[in-house]
C-alpha cells in the first residue's frame, strides 16, 4: 500500500518533473517552483506545498512561523510551544513536558504536512493553532494569505544557515551518496540553490511584507534572540496573544521558557531517537551559536557571501 507521501508525488509529479530541475543536497533533486527550490519525496516538499496550496484552509487566529531551514526552526517551535501551552503544564512535574520527552517537531507541526494526514493535527477548540513552514511568502497557500492571521518569521545570518545546512545535508545524505565537499555546497548555496531557497529571497519576501504590515508579521533573527533571549521570548509571547503576567513574570516563569527551550536542554533531550521520518533528533542540534561560519569559511569565502547578501540586501536595514 502506498504512503499518503507516495501518493501525493503521484498526482503531482508529472506537473513538477517539467520543472527546473538540480542535484539535491540530501537524497532527492531540488525542483523551482515559484521562483524558489524545493525537494521532493519529502514532508517538505515541492509536492506537499502545491497539495497545501490546492486544500488548505487557514483559521483567522492561525499564527505560522517561518523560517528556511538551519535558520533556527527547531528552537522557535520549542519556544512558541513552550509559550502557548504553559498554562496547561504548569502544575505538572517538569519532566513530563512534552519538550522534556520529545522533539519540537514533534510537538508543533508543518503546515506542509497536513497534507499527508489522515486526521487534521488540531480539533476545533485549539487556539491558536500554531504551524510552522518553509514556504516562501509568495507561495503561501491563498487562504492564509487573504486571512487575518499571523506570522513569525525567523532569518539567520547566511554564513552561519550554510555551515549549519552543509553539515546537515551531510549528516543525513550516509553512506547512501558521496559527501558533498565544501566548495560545491558553497557554490550552490551561493547560486540560491537551497531547499526553499535561495536564501536572499526567502527572507526578502517576509522582511517586505513585515514593514508593510508590521503587526502581521514579526520579525525575528537567530542572532537577536541569542543575545536577548529573554526579552524576544517577552516579544514573541505578547505577539502570540499570550503576554507574561506581572506575576509570571516575578515568579521566574520567562526564564523557565528560555532554559526549558535552551540549546543545552534540548540537545541532552534529542541525544537518542529520531524522528517518524527517520531523520535523528540529534540532527537539529549541532553547535547553536552565532558565528561557527568562522571556522568553516576562508575569509575569501566569507567575503563572496557578504557581497552577494549586501547586493540583495541593498535598500533593507538587515543585521547580517
Ligand atoms: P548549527 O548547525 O549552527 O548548530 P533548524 O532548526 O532551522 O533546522 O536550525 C538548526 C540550527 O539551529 C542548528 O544550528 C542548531 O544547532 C540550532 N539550534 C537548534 N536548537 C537550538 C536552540 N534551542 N537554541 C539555539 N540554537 C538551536
Amino acid at each position: 500500500e502506498k504512503t499518503n507521501l507516495a501518493l501525493l508525488y503521484d498526482r503531482y509529479k508529472d506537473r513538477f518533473i517539467t520543472f527546473p530541475k538540480e542535484k539535491g543536497w540530501m537524497t532527492e533533486d531540488l525542483y523551482m517552483y515559484q521562483g524558489f527550490w524545493h525537494q521532493s519525496k519529502n514532508v517538505v516538499s515541492v509536492e506537499t506545498v502545491m497539495a497545501t496550496q490546492d486544500s488548505f484552509k487557514a483559521h483567522p487566529s492561525d499564527v505560522y512561523l517561518a523560517t528556511l531551514p538551519k535558520s533556527g526552526t527547531t528552537w522557535l517551535k520549542a519556544l512558541a510551544f513552550a509559550i502557548v501551552n504553559r498554562n496547561r503544564y504548569k502544575n505538572k512535574p517538569p519532566s513530563t513536558h512534552p519538550l522534556q520527552n520529545s522533539n519540537p517537531h514533534n510537538c508543533l507541526p508543518f503546515v506542509e504536512t497536513e497534507v499527508l494526514r489522515t486526521n487534521p493535527t488540531y480539533d476545533n477548540a485549539h487556539t491558536p493553532r500554531l504551524y510552522a513552514t518553509h514556504m516562501p511568502y509568495t507561495s503561501l497557500p491563498q487562504s492564509i494569505l487573504d486571512s487575518s492571521c499571523r506570522l513569525v518569521y525567523m532569518c539567520r545570518n547566511p554564513k552561519d544557515v550554510f555551515v549549519s545546512l552543509f553539515h546537515f545535508a551531510n549528516s543525513l545524505r550516509g553512506q547512501s551518496r558521496d559527501l558533498m565537499t565544501f566548495e560545491e555546497g558553497f557554490d550552490m548555496f551561493c547560486k540560491g540553490v537551497i531547499p526553499n531557497g535561495p536564501y536572499w529571497d526567502h527572507v526578502n519576501g517576509y522582511y517586505k511584507v513585515s514593514l508593510e504590515q508590521p503587526t502581521r508579521i514579526l520579525f525575528l533573527t537567530y542572532e537577536d534572540m541569542k543575545m536577548d533571549t529573554r526579552n524576544n521570548v517577552k516579544l514573541l509571547a505578547k505577539f502570540l496573544g499570550c503576554p507574561f503576567t506581572e506575576e509570571e513574570e516575578g515568579k521566574g516563569v520567562v526564564e523557565e521558557v528560555v532554559s526549558l527551550c535552551g540549546f543545552e536542554n534540548l540537545s541532552e533531550v534529542n541525544k537518542h531517537g529520531s524522528l517518524s521520518i527517520g531523520i535523528p533528533n540529534h540532527a537539529f542540534f549541532r553547535e547553536g551559536k552565532v558565528g561557527d561560519w568562522r571556522n568553516h569559511l576562508t575569509i575569501e569565502m566569507g567575503q563572496n557571501l557578504d557581497q552577494i547578501t549586501k547586493e540583495k540586501f541593498h535598500s533593507w536595514d538587515l543585521l547580517l
